[in-house]
């Protein structure tokens, strides 16, 4: 299967541990869904790469840490045509029960899944696996979401000064 470019930077190790996953169609298919400042497959290998680093320096379950992180936003719609007006407490829940659907996950990498909103969704973690994966979710989302308000915040001011300009003459 022809991999996206970015999928061939993955450290091997990494890469065999969520191999199964990336190969089904419909985690590959998160790429089309747009999610910050990239696409929702993007920013989960983002979130799971980082994650799963950290976990093998805690002594935690890395395989459990980079399944369960690359498959935390496996919710599958586009959240921003406001058809689901639950999307912040209720993605994670989406999530887990099309990951359930799909694959065979072990109790860690479920609570990863359906805990990694908290506390502006439930439940709270079982495990500090899922803590670690909720924590660098967060880090990595406002770093896109920070880039995405400057990218705006650059096209306003350019179109206010090409429009000052054309107005100075
Ligand atoms: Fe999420
Ligand atoms: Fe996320």
């Amino acid at each position: 299967m022809d991999y996206p470019r970015y999928l061939d930077d993955l450290d091997p190790e990494y890469a065999a541990i969520v191999a199964p996953l990336l190969e089904h169609a419909d985690v590959r298919g998160m790429d089309g869904f747009r999610h910050h400042d990239r696409t929702a497959l993007t920013h989960s290998l983002a979130v799971s790469t980082r994650a799963w680093a950290l976990a093998r320096r805690l002594g935690l379950d890395a395989a459990s840490v980079a399944r369960g992180a690359l498959l935390h936003d496996f919710f599958l719609y586009d959240w921003r045509d406001g058809r689901n007006p639950h999307h912040p407490t209720g993605h994670a829940r989406v999530a887990l029960d099309n990951a359930r659907a799909r694959f065979s996950l072990n109790p860690v990498e479920e609570d990863i899944i359906v805990a990694h909103m908290w506390p502006i969704g439930k439940p709270f973690y079982s495990y500090r696996e899922s803590a670690l994966v909720s924590l660098v979710d967060k880090l990595v989302s406002t770093k896109e979401v920070t880039v995405l308000f400057a990218r705006g915040l650059a096209a306003f001011a350019w179109s206010l000064a090409s429009r000052l300009a054309a107005a100075l003459g």
